[in-house]
């Protein structure tokens, strides 16, 4: 915009987001520092992202080797950190095949496609409806904000996706409606993260998984938040002993460098053939080499094991925090995505711990949530108590 207009503009970017009024621009591990040269504990993890904490020595190394080589190339031609990514991935989880996008609502956008089509191509079945649950999160695409069973995610984006409905989650008895529907297939989260950190009942994800599999509904578990050890094992899945048809990734894989995944059976992939589903970035050479960083380093140190016992303690602490303050109601989650349920506005709290150098989310109005990273130590988790206690002391005295 020149100079000489009259129309001024506060900034360039879009109003998609309230910011906090900080900017960040440097990080390592559970830190980070502003603009000013603040440090921040950081306990969001760029929301479950950086999940081996700010620019971990294993994935910098590999990227910065990948750096000098081939940044991309197209999906026309093979790519051997594609293939060694998906070797990994299909070798640590039930899946056989591997479709690689950049995000969590691409990655669900292509498990989307990809049951309409098994159920239509290899089924022959006319029933193409997909079933997700109420405060679910999927994304902000036109079908995954449809598949989200939020309001306020669809809200002034009518017409949504046809083909989409809810039930209740973690609501056994309303199961047996999927065998009246019989969708193509279920999609869900085994901890709803964004709806308020709500984990499955394992009795309603046992009741689920049977149900699809005696009426052929795909399982589909969107691992996006919950998936590469946020929760204590590679997969949140693997602690419900089911065999998802469809996993969706994002997040996490790339320790922050954007790469999303479905790993698929492969009866279900066979849905797509060549020019069924693309994408120009999905899985080139950079971000699957941070992919390959990530699993390797999730799956040879001992972070998954550091994961439940620094978790056990996290527990602890935060019990003991509700001990002291009413307003605190329950605390809930899995591993390191945690929950604390509120009386009073979660976002007060979470933009008071600013205050106290303390980065924090929320799940929903009354929800706040700490994603720490993976390899937090004890004294980080003191140092956020600390940082916790000031905040709900100086919220208590009406600061
Ligand atoms: C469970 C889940 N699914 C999907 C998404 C969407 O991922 P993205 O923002 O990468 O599109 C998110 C993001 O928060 C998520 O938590």
């Amino acid at each position: 915009m020149t100079s000489n207009n009259s129309i001024s503009m506060a900034t360039p970017i879009m109003p998609t987001y309230s910011r906090f009024p900080v900017t960040l621009v440097k990080g390592k591990g559970s830190y980070v520092w502003d603009d000013k040269g603040s440090k921040y504990l950081d306990f969001t993890s760029g929301i479950a992202t950086c999940n081996l904490g700010h620019v971990p020595d294993a994935v910098k190394k590999t990227l910065e080797e990948q750096l000098q080589n081939l940044w991309h190339c197209s999906n026309l031609y093979h790519i051997p950190n594609q293939e060694k990514l998906a070797a990994l991935l299909t070798a640590n989880s039930c899946g056989d095949q591997v479709f690689f996008c950049n995000s969590g609502a691409e990655a669900n956008e292509a498990a989307i496609k990809l049951a309409r089509r098994y159920a239509s191509k290899v089924k022959g079945s006319n029933s193409v409806q997909i079933v997700t649950f109420q405060q679910s999160f999927h994304g902000r695409t036109l079908a995954t904000l449809t598949a989200t069973g939020q309001e306020k995610i669809q809200h002034g984006f009518a017409p949504l996706m046809p083909g989409f409905s809810y039930l209740p989650f973690n609501d056994v008895a309303s199961l047996e409606e999927l065998s009246i529907i019989k969708p193509a297939a279920v999609l869900f989260e085994l901890v709803q993260g964004e709806g308020g950190v709500i984990p499955a009942e394992p009795t309603w994800v046992q009741k689920l998984s049977q149900i699809c599999k005696e009426n052929d509904i795909l399982l589909m578990v969107d691992e996006i938040q919950t998936g590469m050890g946020r929760t204590g094992t590679l997969f949140a899945y693997q602690q419900y002993s089911i065999q998802p048809d469809v996993i969706s990734l994002a997040k996490g894989l790339g320790s922050g460098f954007p790469i999303g995944a479905i790993i698929a059976k492969e009866k279900v992939a066979k849905g797509f053939e060549p020019g069924t589903h693309g994408s120009t970035f999905g899985g080139n050479p950079l971000a699957t080499a941070a992919g390959i960083a990530t699993i390797s380093h999730l799956l040879e140190s001992n972070i998954l094991t550091h994961v439940k016992e620094i978790s056990v303690y996290l527990d602890q602490q935060l019990e003991s925090l509700k001990k002291k303050y009413t307003c605190i109601k329950e605390i809930r989650g899995k591993g390191l995505l945690k929950g604390l349920v509120v009386e009073t506005d979660a976002l007060a709290i979470v933009k008071k711990a600013i205050q106290y150098k303390l980065l924090i989310l929320t799940a929903g109005p009354k929800v706040v949530r700490i994603l720490p990273p993976l390899n937090v130590t004890q004294e980080e988790i003191n140092e956020c108590m600390i940082a916790l206690e000031k905040t709900f002391q100086s919220l208590e005295k009406g600061e």
